[in-house]
């Protein structure tokens, strides 16, 4: 059976030592915070808002919420945008996604300072991570890996793939697994075949929100197995892509759906606030 890898552990280990640095950075006289903003009232976006603000309070970050009806114009959200960038007391701001469809992402993205993008979506930081010299880390990318740093698990020498190729996560995932020298496979929807990849991986990411995606069978024995995604079952129960029960018979590891790399994402949002606040107070 595999090993169940606690992201929920992992991610309080994070936490913890988040709030010593915050902690640090108040002595200092920085009081790092974080600004959010959400527009409209989707509730699966209420209750990550929320997650994140009940995570700032945990490490002692000040949060900030801006929230916005969702018939908010775009000049309306980049003119917050400005004030926001403009506010030396606000470290990283984040616009959570995804935005109402009147409303143009890329653009808003594009408005938030790179040295306040704790998201690391601006195209400024997607280039630095794409260089390898990048301080603001993708938090679920950069949570995957702080998972494998945890776990002993090194992706240098191995074969890594990825399914999904999100700007969110597939992407930056295959970048930061090439930064730690694993050979790395990138697949997607449309990639026929998809078995005959996924057969090939030591470390197996799955990041395409499709229930029942990987079977057992598509897992090389003893492969970690990371599964990134957030689905409903036919009961309405949490689950990711792989076929958990299953997988957990083949695989080495396993990261479970909830209490994987969830809670991983909000501690690395946590850390890139600090940084960004280290970073402005130099
Ligand atoms: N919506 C879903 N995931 C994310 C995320 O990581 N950041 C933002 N801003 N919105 C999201």
């Amino acid at each position: 059976m595999a090993k169940v890898i606690d992201g929920k552990a992992i991610s309080s280990a994070m936490l913890d030592k988040v709030a010593a640095d915050v902690s640090a950075l108040k002595a200092a006289g920085v009081e790092p915070c974080l600004a959010v903003i959400l527009v409209g009232d989707d509730p699966a976006s209420q209750v990550y808002v929320r997650n994140k603000h009940r995570a700032c309070e945990r490490v002692g970050i000040r949060s900030v919420s801006h929230l916005l009806p969702a018939d908010t114009t775009q000049q309306a959200l980049l003119d917050l945008i400005d004030t926001l960038n403009d506010d030396d007391t606000v470290h990283g701001i984040l616009c959570q996604l995804p935005l109402p469809a009147h409303l143009d992402a890329e653009q808003v993205l594009l408005r938030i300072r790179p040295d306040k993008d704790v998201d690391a979506f601006h195209p400024a930081n997607v280039g630095r991570i794409t260089i390898g010299n990048a301080e603001l880390l993708p938090c679920t990318p950069a949570g995957v890996m702080e998972m494998l740093r945890y776990e002993g698990i090194s992706p240098a020498g191995k074969h890594c793939v990825v399914i999904g190729r999100s700007n969110i996560v597939g992407k930056p995932m295959a970048l930061l697994l090439l930064a730690a020298n694993g050979t790395v496979t990138v697949c997607h929807s449309r990639t026929p075949d998809l078995a005959s990849f996924t057969r090939q991986a030591d470390i197996l990411v799955c990041a395409v929100g499709k229930r029942g995606l990987v079977t057992a069978d598509m897992v090389k024995p003893g492969a970690v197995v990371i599964d990134v995604s957030i689905n409903r079952d036919e009961n309405g129960k949490l689950c990711g892509d792989a076929d958990y029960e299953a997988v957990s018979k083949v695989a080495s590891a396993i990261t479970p759906v909830p209490g994987g790399v969830g809670p991983m994402t909000i501690a690395m949002l946590m850390r890139n606030t600090v940084t960004a606040a280290n970073a402005q107070s130099r």
